[in-house]
C-alpha cells in the first residue's frame, strides 16, 4: 500500500473515500459506515448517560506516512482547519529520508492504592514490598484472561508521601496490559488488593485507581529532514534558515512554559485527532502527556537538532496509553472502520503510530510558524466556511472563497456581496 495519493486533496469526498477503501482493502460495511451510517442512537445510549443524540466530526485521512518502513493511511477527526493538511505535509517531509522510526517501551500501566492513617509508614512500605509475590498473585487472580495472554501484574512498588494531611503509603501495581488500554484491568486489581494493603499497612485504603502518568508506557518517534525539503519557492528563506529557525523554536519551547504549552498542543493536535477518529480516551493521553512534560518543570515533548549531515533531526517522546482490544472503538462503526484503515496489530504499534503523527504535526506547524505563519494556510478553508455562512450555493463556494482570499477580505459582508454578484 502506498500512502502517497497525489492530488488526494483535490478529489471530492466520494472519490477520496473510494481511493482509501481501495488502498486499505476496506470491507463493504466499513465503507458504508464511513459514508454516513454512523453511531446509532440506541447504541449511543449504552455508551454514555442522558444521551439525546449523536455528534459528528469530519473524518479525514492524512497521507504520506511511512512508519517503521510501512506506509499507512492515518484517520483523523478534528474540528480545526489545517491540522490534517499539516500532518500530511509533515509526513511528506519525513518521507524524503524514509519516514519515521518508532520505539515503544511496552504496555505497562500503573495502578495506585492510597493508604492513610498508617502509624509506621516506612516500615509499612517495607511490609508491602516483602509481600510483593503474594500481592502480584492476588492481583493476577482478578484477570486470568490477561494472564493467559501473557500479561498481568508484574511488580509492586511502594512509596511514602509526605502530604498536607500527613504521611500516606502509596502502593503501585505495575501491570502488563498487553493490547488493551488497560484501565478496567488495573482498576479492578487495585480494588481487589485493598483489604490486603490495609492488613499490611494497618491504615485505611481510600483511592484505588490507575495513574495517567503512564511513564512505563512510553512511545518515541524520530525522523530526519534534509534542509532543501524545508524550503518553499515562495519564501525568501532557504532550507538551512528554515531548519535553524525550527531548532530555535524548539529551544524557545525548552526555555519557556508559555511556549512549551502551545508547542505540545501542536503535537497533541495530531494524536488527539487519531484517538478521536478511533473513539479512544484522548483525555487519558492528554493528561499523561502534560504530566510527563512537567516531570522536571514543564518542557516540550519533542526536540529539534541539526545532525552531522546538516539535516534536521526531529524526535518526540511521551506516554501513550491506548489499546487495540476492549474500549469503545467497536461500539462506533466509523471508528471500527478507522481502525481498519490504520491497520495496527498491537497496542505498541498503535502507540508508535500516534507518536509519529504527533511529530509530523509538530514539525509542519513549526515550519509554518518560522516562515509565513499559520494564518496563511488556514485562510482558504476559512474563506470557504465564510462563503457558506454568507449563503453561497455549493457551486459558488470555491469561487467566492478564492475571491475573498485574492482580495484579502475574508469577511461575511464581502462574501455576501460576491454571492449576489456571482449569482446574477
Ligand atoms: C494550532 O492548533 C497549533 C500550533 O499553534 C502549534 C504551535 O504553535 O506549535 C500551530
Amino acid at each position: 500500500m502506498d500512502s502517497r495519493i497525489p492530488g488526494f486533496y483535490k478529489q471530492d469526498v466520494d472519490e477520496r473515500r473510494h481511493s482509501v477503501a481501495e488502498r486499505a482493502n476496506l470491507a463493504a460495511d466499513a465503507v458504508a459506515a464511513i459514508e454516513g451510517r454512523g453511531l446509532d442512537p440506541v447504541r449511543a445510549d449504552t455508551i454514555s448517560e442522558n444521551v439525546v443524540g449523536t455528534l459528528e466530526y469530519p473524518l479525514s485521512i492524512a497521507t504520506n506516512f511511512r512508519i517503521d518502513g510501512e506506509d499507512r493511511l492515518i484517520p483523523m477527526a478534528v474540528e480545526e482547519t489545517s491540522v490534517v493538511a499539516a500532518a500530511s505535509y509533515g509526513a511528506r517531509m519525513a518521507r524524503e529520508h524514509g519516514g519515521f522510526s518508532t520505539q515503544v517501551t511496552g504496555p505497562h500501566m500503573i495502578a495506585q492504592i492510597q493508604a492513610v492513617g498508617v502509624d509506621d509508614p516506612f516500615a509499612a512500605k517495607q511490609r508491602v514490598l516483602d509481600a510483593e509475590d503474594r500481592l502480584v498473585d492476588l492481583a493476577n487472580e482478578e484477570d486470568p484472561v490477561l494472564v493467559d495472554h501473557g500479561g498481568g501484574c508484574e511488580a509492586v512498588q511502594a512509596r511514602v508521601l509526605d502530604t498536607d494531611r500527613g504521611p500516606m503509603v502509596v502502593t503501585h501495581l505495575v501491570v502488563n496490559v498487553q493490547d488493551a488500554m488497560g484501565g478496567n484491568a488495573v482498576n479492578s486489581m487495585a480494588e481487589a488488593l485493598a483489604p490486603e494493603i490495609e492488613a499490611l499497612t494497618g491504615g485505611t485504603v481510600q483511592l484505588r485507581i490507575l495513574s495517567n502518568l503512564a511513564d512505563r508506557r512510553i512511545a518515541r518517534a524520530r525522523c530526519t529532514v534534509p534542509p532543501e525539503v524545508l524550503a518553499d519557492d515562495d519564501w525568501e528563506l532557504d532550507g538551512t534558515e528554515v531548519r535553524d529557525r525550527i531548532v530555535d523554536a524548539g529551544a524557545f519551547a525548552g526555555s519557556d512554559p508559555y511556549r512549551a504549552a502551545t508547542h505540545n498542543k501542536g503535537i497533541m493536535n495530531g494524536i488527539d485527532a487519531v484517538t478521536t477518529a478511533t473513539f479512544n480516551d484522548w483525555r487519558a493521553i492528554e493528561a499523561g502527556a502534560h504530566a510527563y512534560a512537567a516531570l522536571d518543570g514543564y518542557a516540550p515533548l519533542s526536540t529539534y537538532e541539526v545532525n552531522a549531515e546538516g539535516d534536521l533531526s526531529c524526535s518526540v517522546e511521551l506516554p501513550i496509553q491506548i489499546g487495540t482490544v476492549g474500549g469503545a472503538t467497536q461500539l462506533q462503526p466509523v471508528a471500527g472502520a478507522a481502525m481498519e484503515i490504520l491497520d495496527v496489530d498491537s497496542a505498541d504499534e498503535f502507540a508508535g503510530v500516534l507518536a509519529a503523527v504527533g511529530l509530523a504535526q509538530n514539525l509542519a506547524g513549526l515550519r509554518a510558524l518560522v516562515s509565513e505563519g499559520i494564518q496563511h494556510g488556514h485562510m482558504s478553508l476559512h474563506a470557504k466556511n465564510i462563503a457558506i455562512q454568507a449563503g453561497a450555493p455549493s457551486d459558488l463556494v470555491d469561487e467566492v472563497a478564492e475571491r475573498l482570499v485574492e482580495e484579502d477580505a475574508i469577511r461575511e459582508d464581502r462574501a455576501a456581496e460576491l454571492v449576489d454578484e456571482l449569482s446574477e
